[in-house]
């Protein structure tokens, strides 16, 4: 098992959800594969910790910064994405495959297979709609794939759903979750959460945390809205703007600053310790505007044994059955949302229940084991 080596190639260095699934990969693959990216950062050191090989190619600026929503000045960046794609083929040329973990590094793979590069798998994370993608990249994309793609491995069905909706060949798509280690939860202490609590000073106040990038389509401002109904409650921000999101930021802190909400909301920023905050808190909210592709936050949550509420969209709706290992609520209606968390609250054998059997499934169905399992078999159809 796992003798493949592979060339795994990210455009970024910032550690998002799919960066975190990368670094698992690739560290499960570290005997035999290696790392491309196009820009160096916190994701190059995490990879090195690990004993995987990585080297970065750091691409323009002006390539980097390229938005996924953008149109046709894209093109601009051809002869950009023309020499990456050598650079590729080259670091490949002793590989059985390549992976590409983003849109823009899956472009410059494609390209790659013109210059004799082993074949190319597109791990594609995103839900490609209208909202993230401008027509013209959606465009781009789904030809390349269709046409150099040996194949799409997808982290949700809804994932999938959006890229054959976008015109994708639908036999190319295979379902890989992301994986997860419950020891990093399960490991926690008491002390160790009395000890966030204690910082917070919030003695034994209700907690509700949303661990996310702050973005508007991730809705921390849905939660912010909810918590207006729910005098009682203190509320966690977990995440920063990973991806030039300032304005946003803005906008929540203008949010916050009312005086029904002062002092209870908590702005953590970006952290290492999520498993040992998600236990400190009383539940986990996910509260997406948008279709969440896969939903890491969900099936952590799970795994922390807290009640999850999550936005009724997109790879959500494969992780949470409505009351039974969590809860959902339509996206963007706060008003729901503050319901929910108020009968979780008031019902601890309901949270207890929901708590529980979202630990079982999240275990059983996300184990990183699992999922390996299921990204070899993946890679290996292409070679057969
Ligand atoms: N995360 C983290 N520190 C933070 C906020 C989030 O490590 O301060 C992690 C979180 O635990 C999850 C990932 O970032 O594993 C976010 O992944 P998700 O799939 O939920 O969303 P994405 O940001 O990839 O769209
Ligand atoms: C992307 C998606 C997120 C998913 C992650 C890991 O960042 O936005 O929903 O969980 O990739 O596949």
């Amino acid at each position: 098992m796992r003798q493949h080596k592979i060339l795994f190639v990210d455009h970024t260095a910032v550690m998002g959800g799919a960066e975190l699934s990368l670094l698992d990969l690739a560290t499960a693959y570290a005997a035999t594969s290696k790392v491309l990216l196009f820009e160096d950062g916190t994701l190059r050191k995490r990879l090195k910790q690990q004993g995987v090989n990585v080297e970065v190619d750091r691409a323009s600026e002006a390539m980097l910064k390229l938005k996924a929503s953008g149109g046709l000045n894209s093109l601009a960046s051809i002869p950009e994405l023309w020499r990456i794609a050598g650079r590729v083929s080259r670091a490949a040329s002793d590989c059985d495959a390549i992976v590409a973990n983003s849109q823009k590094s899956f472009v410059t793979a494609a390209l790659a297979t013109l210059r004799n590069s082993p074949p190319v798998i597109w791990h594609l994370r995103d839900i490609l709609t209208a909202r993230h993608f401008s027509r013209v990249n959606r465009r781009v994309a789904v030809f390349l794939a269709n046409r150099f793609a040996s194949r799409v491995i997808v982290n949700s069905h809804a994932t999938a759903r959006a890229f054959v909706a976008a015109g994708g060949r639908k036999e190319l798509c295979q379902v890989v979750y992301n994986g997860f280690k419950s020891e990093k939860f399960d490991l926690v202490t008491k002390d160790e959460t009395m000890r966030v609590r204690s910082q917070l000073s919030i003695g034994n106040a209700p907690l509700v945390g949303l661990f996310s990038r702050l973005s508007y389509w991730k809705g921390q401002h849905i939660l912010l809205e909810a918590l207006k109904k729910l005098p009682e409650v203190h509320v966690i921000l977990v995440g920063e703007a990973l991806f030039g999101e300032q304005e946003y930021v803005s906008q929540l802190k203008e949010l916050a600053n009312v005086p029904e909400l002062a002092q209870r909301v908590h702005w953590l920023g970006f952290r290492d310790d999520v498993p040992i905050l998600m236990k400190t808190c009383n539940l986990v909210v996910h509260t997406s505007t948008e279709p969440e592709p896969f939903g890491r936050v969900i099936v952590e949550g799970q795994l922390a044994q807290k009640p999850v509420i999550a936005s009724a969209a997109g790879g959500a709706l494969e992780l949470i059955e409505d009351g039974v290992n969590g809860c959902l609520f339509s996206p963007g209606d706060s008003l729901a949302l503050s319901e929910s968390i108020a009968k979780i609250i008031d019902d601890p054998s309901f949270a207890e229940s929901l708590a529980q059997r979202g630990y079982q499934d999240a275990k059983q169905n996300f184990a990183l084991e699992t999922i390996l399992q299921s990204f070899e078999k993946a890679i290996s159809l292409t070679k057969s």
